[in-house]
C-alpha cells in the first residue's frame, strides 16, 4: 500500500508564527512527514482575505517558508510550496463554490466571527468563500489526513461534505479526508486572556508568543502571563485556565507528562513554575529562530525550494482537476 497523503496549510499573515501554530499544527506536520507523502502549503491567497500589504505579504511568505524549514519541515521529505504558484487551487476552488450551499457557508464560525468583528461592509466576499478554497487545497492532493488545530475542525468537516457530495453526484473523484487534531495542544490559549485562543489577530501582543521574537521578550511574556486564584500548580482547565495552558505548553515542548510536572512543582509557587516554562520555551526556540534568520539571508535558495515544491504539487493537482472536469462534463 502506498503511503498516506497528508496536506496542511498556514497563512503568511504575520512576521512570525505563534506558539499555537506550532503546537497545534506544525509540530504534527514535522512528525507526519516521516512515513507519509506530505504536502505543506503557504496559503497566500487565503491571506488576501485580510488586510493586504504587498511588501508585507512577500516578506511574510518568505518568512513562513524559512520558519517551516527551521522548525523541521524538510524539502526533501515533504513538498513545501506556495498556494498561488499552483493555479489549480483557484480552479478547483470555483468548483467547490458551485457545490456548497449558501446556508452551509453562512454557518462557518470563522466567517461569522471575523465578519462580525469588522462589520458586514468591511468583510469581503473572499472571506465568505474562504472555506471552499480551503476544501480545494485539501482535495486536490487526495489527502487522507489534515493536521490542524481545533479551530479548523469545521472547515475540514465542510471539506468532507463537499467531497462526498461531489463523489455521489458525479462519480468517485476525491478522497474523503480526515482531520488530525491532537487531544492536547490543539488549542493553545492567549497568555493574558486564557479564555481566548492564542491568535495572530488577538488584541494583546503580550498574550501571543511569537517564535521569531527575541528570547528576552518571550521570557518576559511568560513570566507576566495571567495566572489563577490559589497557588498550586494543577491542571484544571475550568478553575485554573492560565496554569493549565502553561502546563500544556511545558509538556508539549519538554515531553514531560502533566502529572510529572504537577509533581515536580508540588509545593512550589506560580513564580517558580513560570520561570521554568519560560526557560523551556526560550531554549526550544533559540536555535530555530537563529536558523530561520539565517535562511532568510538567502532569498534565492528559499525561492528555489518553493519553486521545486510547486512543480511537484502541480503534477498531482492537475491530475485531480482533470478528473473533476471530466466527471463534470467539461469539454477538453
Ligand atoms: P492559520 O494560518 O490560522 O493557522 C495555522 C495552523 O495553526 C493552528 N492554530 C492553532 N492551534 C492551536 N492553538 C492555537 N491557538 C492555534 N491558532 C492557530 C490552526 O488550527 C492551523 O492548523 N484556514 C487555515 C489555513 C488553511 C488550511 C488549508 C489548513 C488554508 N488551507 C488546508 C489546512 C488545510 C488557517 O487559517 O490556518
Amino acid at each position: 500500500m502506498s503511503a498516506k497523503r497528508v496536506l496542511s496549510g498556514i497563512q503568511p499573515t504575520s512576521d512570525s508564527f505563534h506558539l499555537g501554530n506550532y503546537l497545534g499544527a506544525v509540530k504534527q506536520w514535522v512528525d507526519l512527514q516521516d512515513g507519509h507523502d506530505a504536502f505543506y502549503c503557504i496559503v497566500d491567497l487565503h491571506a488576501l482575505t485580510g488586510e493586504i500589504e504587498p511588501a508585507l505579504l512577500r516578506k511574510r511568505t518568505l518568512a513562513s517558508a524559512a520558519q517551516l524549514i527551521s522548525l523541521g519541515i524538510s524539502p526533501e521529505k515533504s513538498t513545501l510550496f506556495v498556494q498561488s504558484q499552483v493555479p489549480q487551487h483557484n480552479q478547483l476552488g470555483w468548483l467547490m463554490e458551485c457545490m456548497a450551499g449558501f446556508g452551509e457557508a453562512s454557518r462557518m464560525t470563522q466567517f461569522k466571527d471575523k465578519s462580525a468583528k469588522g462589520g458586514s461592509d468591511s468583510a469581503r466576499v473572499g472571506l465568505f468563500t474562504y472555506p471552499m478554497l480551503q476544501a480545494a487545497d485539501i482535495l486536490l492532493y487526495q489527502a487522507n489526513l489534515v493536521p490542524v488545530g481545533e479551530d479548523q475542525r469545521q472547515h475540514i468537516e465542510l471539506t468532507r461534505d463537499l467531497a462526498g457530495r461531489f463523489n455521489t453526484r458525479f462519480g468517485q473523484t476525491f478522497t474523503i479526508p480526515e482531520n488530525f487534531i491532537l487531544k492536547t495542544a490543539a488549542k493553545i490559549q492567549d497568555l493574558q486572556d486564557p479564555s481566548a485562543k492564542m491568535s495572530k489577530s488577538s488584541g494583546s501582543a503580550a498574550g501571543v508568543l511569537e517564535l521569531m521574537d527575541t528570547p528576552e521578550s518571550n521570557a518576559k511574556k511568560i513570566k507576566s502571563a495571567a495566572t489563577d486564584a490559589g497557588r498550586e500548580v494543577k491542571f484544571d482547565e475550568k478553575e485554573k485556565p492560565g496554569i493549565s495552558n502553561l502546563l500544556t505548553i511545558h509538556s508539549a515542548l519538554s515531553g514531560k507528562t502533566i502529572p510529572a510536572l504537577e509533581a515536580e512543582f508540588d509545593g512550589k509557587g506560580y513564580g517558580d513554575f513560570k520561570g521554568a516554562v519560560a526557560e523551556v520555551v526560550v531554549e526550544y526556540f533559540r536555535p530555530i529562530r537563529a536558523k530561520a534568520i539565517d535562511l532568510l539571508s538567502d532569498e534565492k535558495h528559499l525561492l528555489d525550494i518553493l519553486h521545486d515544491g510547486a512543480t511537484k504539487a502541480r503534477v498531482v493537482a492537475s491530475q485531480t482537476l482533470e478528473k473533476a472536469y471530466e466527471n463534470l462534463g467539461i469539454v477538453k
